[in-house]
């Protein structure tokens, strides 16, 4: 073996996948049933049991809201046994909840472990303008340039022309003139109801046929996607989008600049993360929970930034030793 060889260390994404199986598996059992408060509150639990066995001293720094409205896996709750190491922690037990409740496509379980004190906190801004891509857009397109110019740029990058370019937005009114910016440029557009997580993760999943995403969506969920991009190869570039006057100056009063652009490692500010989502609903991204005569069968994607390394988990699970494991 050659002598500088790096010796292979703990990828803790492969254990972080057992918590969006579980939130998965949880919340996928409320599909189509009406009722996403229901089903977040059992992919939270779900989320925060596995959680409890995973050797980290976890700080969650984008979880489900303050400590008084949530009831679990709020911001600047401890999760983990404890144990070294210290990490941030970035939950979305689902990205999706209104997709679950209504049975449709898109809705995944999704959780971003990195070291303590890298990642971005959103303060009051809920909102941000991104602008996704994979490998072949680094370097290429950019938040600062029209959207006519980096379909072009993609485009060119790609190899192919911008008519055959898939840009994904979520279906909002706020989207309007985007949309109609994007549409006279040739390309073509996959709206989404809900999830820019799983949207933005597509760009740099060659299987998914999704190019680039483009629009305004969560900043908690630009955090956990920078994570999955890292280790994909990918590049997000996003700018704080104050809602109202309101929530601008409360953010530039806690010292947020609303016009830059922050890139990847202003979102995450290592290279040592790790990421794991699991699909509840099928989507572009992955299929969702199966429930057979057995059991549940889940499919995942498990990445860790600093090897680069993304896996696709099929996971078994025979329901009643499921089901023991979480009632413990
Ligand atoms: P929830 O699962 O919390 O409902 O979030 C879904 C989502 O579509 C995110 O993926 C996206 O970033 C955000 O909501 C967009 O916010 P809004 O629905 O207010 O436009």
């Amino acid at each position: 073996m050659a002598a500088n060889h790096v010796q292979p260390d703990r990828n803790i994404a492969l254990e972080l996948v057992r918590t969006t199986e579980a939130a998965a598996i949880a919340a996928a059992r409320h599909m189509g049933r009406g009722d996403k408060i229901k089903a977040d509150q059992a992919a939270v639990d779900a989320m925060r049991h596995m959680l409890s066995g995973v050797e980290m001293d976890g700080l969650v720094i984008i979880g489900e809201g303050e400590k008084d409205e949530a009831p679990m896996l709020f911001n600047g709750e401890f999760v983990g046994n404890g144990e070294p190491p210290h990490t941030d922690v970035a939950v979305d037990p689902i990205d999706g909840t209104t997709l679950t409740a209504q049975g449709q496509a898109g809705a995944i379980a999704v959780i971003a472990v990195a070291d303590r004190g890298s990642m971005f906190d959103p303060g009051p801004c809920f909102y941000m303008e991104k602008l996704a891509v994979g490998p072949a857009g680094v370097g290429v397109v950019s938040l600062d340039n029209s959207v006519q110019q980096n379909v072009k740029d993609l485009a060119q990058s790609m190899g192919k022309p911008a008519s055959e370019i898939t840009a994904v937005v979520l279906d909002r009114p706020r989207h309007e003139e985007l949309i109609a910016e994007i549409r006279s440029t040739g390309a073509r557009i996959a709206l989404i109801k809900d999830g820019d997580v799983a949207g933005a993760i597509a760009t740099a999943w060659p299987e998914s046929g999704i190019d680039i995403l483009f629009g305004i969506g969560g900043t908690p969920e630009a955090v956990i996607t920078a994570a999955a991009l890292k280790s994909m190869g990918g590049d997000l570039q996003g700018r704080l989008w104050a809602a109202d006057e309101l929530q601008a100056t409360q953010a530039r009063d806690q010292g947020y600049d609303l016009g830059k652009v922050l890139g990847m490692d202003d979102l995450i500010n290592t290279d040592n993360c790790f990421f794991a989502a699991t699909g509840i609903t099928t989507g572009d991204l992955l299929e969702g929970v199966k429930f057979t005569s057995t059991g549940m069968r889940t499919q995942s994607l498990v990445m860790r930034s600093r090897s680069g390394t993304v896996r696709l988990v099929e996971g078994i699970h025979r329901k009643s030793k499921f089901d023991s494991i979480l009632e413990e």
